[in-house]
């Protein structure tokens, strides 16, 4: 076992994380959704709150034992969101005077362009159904671009690449199109990732090098995640 870091090194700090899955409604019974469990996201706002840091979790569809998992822990506060919107107006306000944000749950890029007020029924759409859909507001894209000193923005890219080097590469095109100060990629598949206790990922800065790599349960690589954090803040 490995045993947690008991320095409050995060003492004074206040840190955001957004975690688990939005989802975005069809009609009143059906929404559009993703398989994030919150598990990664919550083990980053423990790690951070042993280390002494004032902690808040923008919480979407955690898991159940995650969500208890989340209200259970002292010193973090729990707002619950459902849909990218709600997720994107909660993260910003919280952030706003925040020293560290990690934006670790999965965002719906896309919802339906209309919710329908009543349940969408079969007899009136036929055999196939085509759903339009419309972009959601890039939280991490617009945490980055605004740049507030002081401020770490740290992003999360769930890929599904077959190697290392296709994940580097995809991470990096990501880096380059949204702009965090440290982005956090990991494999995912039909399997390996969503839901699972373990966690592999490659920690790239800026410019694209890599800064960490860690691997293990979600606990370890939270807390290699904020000692990564901790070495960018201090240059
Ligand atoms: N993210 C966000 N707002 C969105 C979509 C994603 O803040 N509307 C954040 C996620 O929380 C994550 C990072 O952006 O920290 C990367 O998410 P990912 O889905 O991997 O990247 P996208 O830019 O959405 O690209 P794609 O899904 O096309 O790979
Ligand atoms: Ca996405």
């Amino acid at each position: 076992a490995v045993a947690d870091p008991v320095d409050l090194d995060l003492e004074g700090l206040h840190v955001v994380v957004s975690a688990g899955g939005t989802r975005e409604p069809l009609d009143p019974v059906r929404f559009l959704g993703n398989r994030s469990s919150g598990k990664q996201g919550v083990a980053i706002a423990r790690a951070a709150a042993l280390r002494g840091a004032r902690v808040t979790i923008v919480a979407a569809h955690l898991d159940t034992d995650v969500a208890a998992a989340a209200g259970a822990l002292s010193g973090v506060e729990v707002v619950p969101v459902g849909t990218a919107a709600e997720l994107a107006d909660a993260t910003e306000r919280h952030s706003a005077a925040a020293d560290v944000v990690v934006m670790a749950a999965a965002v719906a890029d896309y919802r339906p362009a209309s919710i329908s007020e009543s349940k969408i029924k079969k007899d009136d759409t036929g055999d196939a159904l085509t759903l339009v859909l419309e972009r959601t507001p890039d939280v991490l894209a617009g945490l980055a671009a605004a740049a507030v000193p002081g401020r770490t923005v740290v992003g999360f890219a769930a890929e599904t690449a077959p190697d290392r080097d296709a994940l580097l590469d995809l991470g990096r095109a990501k880096m380059a199109r949204k702009g965090a100060d440290l982005l956090v990629l990991n494999a995912v598949g039909w399997t390996a990732g969503f839901g699972a206790d373990a966690n592999s990922t490659i920690v790239i800065g800026r410019d694209g090098d890599v800064v960490a790599e860690a691997s293990g349960s979600k606990d370890t690589v939270a807390h290699a995640l904020l000692d990564t954090i901790i070495t960018l803040r201090s240059h």
